[in-house]
């Protein structure tokens, strides 16, 4: 068994990180931190896990954090993971961070849109952690940088049609709504119930931080600089995130020609599932799971793509992911701990 700890644990990406790793059959939750709630049992924060699991919350340290596991979680706000991440992998633990300190490679676009880095060598070692993508470099990691949840709904979907070379670069646009669970745990007034309640609205439209998250990957992946027009939406949501995305493809294409080619991408990889022909990706059918659901479509008139994926931003975009790529640094099977039976409803 495997000691792992989740530092940030009473967030809502930490307390999911707790439900998938609670159930986990090849690891142990050993240690998780919180600074509001330290000495708290977690089931006091969260009472859906009373009776299940029973684990306290610890003040973080280095000294204690350490002695008590080998894998690490950080689900902390950014620039809070830039400071203490540098020291977990220094005293040689292997860290999944899910905030945006450790996603990019070209750490001078992280200070462009976030703040000046503290840590910027560790950064620029640190591995993607798209985990269809960057399967292998995940494997030999010591620190993973966990994607955002929406560039993971973008990037899914698009990267085996812009590795294949066969869209226009200049034509991409993605359109992405996100339930209010993205926005984290913290009282804000825009996550009020009344300001999100029998509301629709764009928001952060052109100037969204992970914006240049996607263009750095989609330009690693194309091989000249890429970036795509992208509009994040809130819906009423607790928990979901929806994308529709478009382009033109370079030459004429049809709908089985682009299954085809995301079918040989996946293939073999379980959280990822093409709809069939006329059967959209719905949030409902990827809540609770890691899945991510991708459906596409041709449209006549214009001949441009459609792209759509659903994910569950607390799985997919967040803790689900976090774990498979844990599963790939182990060298378990990448769906262990996270293939149960999806709700229905
Ligand atoms: N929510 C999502 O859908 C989602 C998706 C992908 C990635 N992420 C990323 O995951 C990270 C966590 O997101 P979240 O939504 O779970 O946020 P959250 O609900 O606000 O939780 C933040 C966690 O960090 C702890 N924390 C806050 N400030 C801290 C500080 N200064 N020092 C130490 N601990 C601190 C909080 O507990 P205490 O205050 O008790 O310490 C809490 O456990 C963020 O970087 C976020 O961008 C979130």
């Amino acid at each position: 068994m495997t000691r792992v700890g989740i530092i940030g644990a009473t967030g809502y990406a930490g307390v999911e990180l707790v439900r998938i790793l609670h159930g986990h059959p090849h690891v142990t939750l050993s240690t998780i931190t919180s600074r509001q709630y330290a000495g708290t049992a977690i089931s006091a924060v969260f009472p859906s896990l009373t009776g299940v699991v029973d684990i306290q919350c610890e003040a973080f340290s280095p000294d204690e954090t350490c002695e008590r596991a080998d894998v690490l979680f950080t689900a902390l706000p950014h620039h809070v993971s830039m400071a203490i991440v540098p020291e977990l992998v220094r005293r040689g633990r292997r860290v999944i961070d899910l905030s945006a300190d450790f996603r990019f490679r070209n750490v001078n676009l992280y200070e462009a849109h976030y703040q000046p880095h503290s840590a910027r060598e560790l950064s620029e070692q640190a591995v993607y952690g798209l985990s269809e993508v960057f399967t292998e470099a995940i494997r030999s990691a010591d620190l993973v940088g966990n994607p955002g949840c929406y560039p993971t709904s973008v990037l899914l979907p698009l990267i085996p049609l812009v590795s294949a070379g066969m869209l226009d670069p200049g034509s991409l646009i993605a359109d992405a709504k996100s339930g209010v669970s993205g926005a984290g745990r913290s009282p804000a007034l825009t996550s009020l119930y009344c300001e999100v309640a029998e509301s629709f609205k764009a928001y952060k439209i052109g100037v969204h931080r992970h914006n240049p998250e996607m263009n750095e990957v989609l330009s690693a992946v194309a091989g000249r600089p890429l970036s795509i027009t992208f509009v994040p939406h809130l819906v009423p949501l607790s928990r979901g995130m929806l994308t529709t995305i478009y382009a033109s493809p370079c030459a004429p294409v049809t709908e089985e020609e682009i299954r085809d080619v995301l079918a040989r991408y996946y293939e073999g990889r379980p959280f990822i599932r093409l709809r069939p022909t006329g059967g959209p990706p719905n949030t409902l059918h990827v809540r609770g799971t890691n899945y991510c659901d991708i459906g596409c479509k041709v449209d006549a008139g214009s001949g441009r793509i459609i792209l759509i994926s659903a994910i569950d931003n607390l799985v997919k975009g967040a803790a689900g992911q976090a774990v498979q790529n844990m599963n790939l640094m182990l060298g378990l099977p990448e769906d262990c701990g996270l293939n149960g039976v999806p709700f229905a409803l």
